[in-house]
């Protein structure tokens, strides 16, 4: 419940193409919105103190750790999660794909913020070395996988892209 006499204004955001409103107070998180307000749970909490990655989003283009960032400040623009890196149809995008085929996850609880983050690697740099890789993901930790299969699925999903893309050519 909403404790009396606290000020919340209306936030508005496209989110993985769609217009969505929700109430904030000035230091709601965007990951608290997201989760709490929009009901978007794809995105986690892992430490709340920038430490972890789990929370990544991209805001309007741009990789950010969601528990860092205001609602507020993200009024207006566009955010992507990881509810939007599915195909249409439901079925796994490429990158989600990537990490089921080459075992990149196990509890899964790093895995939206890694998708995320090696979704923004891929933009940047569609055939990253091993090394580009792993210091694009040095902002998010794994306590289960040991990191191998999930530079495995990063770079599996980086030929996958780079074939379509090829093809499409
Ligand atoms: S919850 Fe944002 S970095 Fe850990
Ligand atoms: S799969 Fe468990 S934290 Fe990464």
């Amino acid at each position: 419940m909403r404790p009396k006499g606290v000020k919340m204004a209306t936030i508005s955001m496209t989110v993985n193409g769609k217009q969505l409103s929700g109430e904030a107070q000035g230091n709601t998180l965007l990951v608290e919105f997201l989760r709490e307000e929009l009901k978007m749970t794809g995105t986690h909490v892992g430490c709340d103190t920038s430490q972890c990655g789990a929370c990544v989003v991209h805001v309007n283009g741009e990789s950010v750790k969601s528990c860092t960032v205001f609602a507020s400040a993200c009024d207006g623009g566009t955010v992507a999660t990881i509810e939007g890196m599915a195909n249409d149809d439901g079925s796994l995008g490429v990158i989600q794909q990537a990490f089921q085929d080459e075992h990149g996850l196990q509890c899964g609880f790093c895995t939206p913020g890694m998708v995320m983050s090696i979704a923004d690697i891929l933009k940047n740099n569609p055939q990253p070395t091993e090394a580009e890789i792993r210091e694009g993901l040095k902002g998010n930790i794994c306590r289960c996988t040991g990191y191998h299969n999930i530079v495995k699925a990063a770079q599996s999903a980086a030929a996958t892209l780079s074939g379509a893309a090829q093809a499409a050519e």
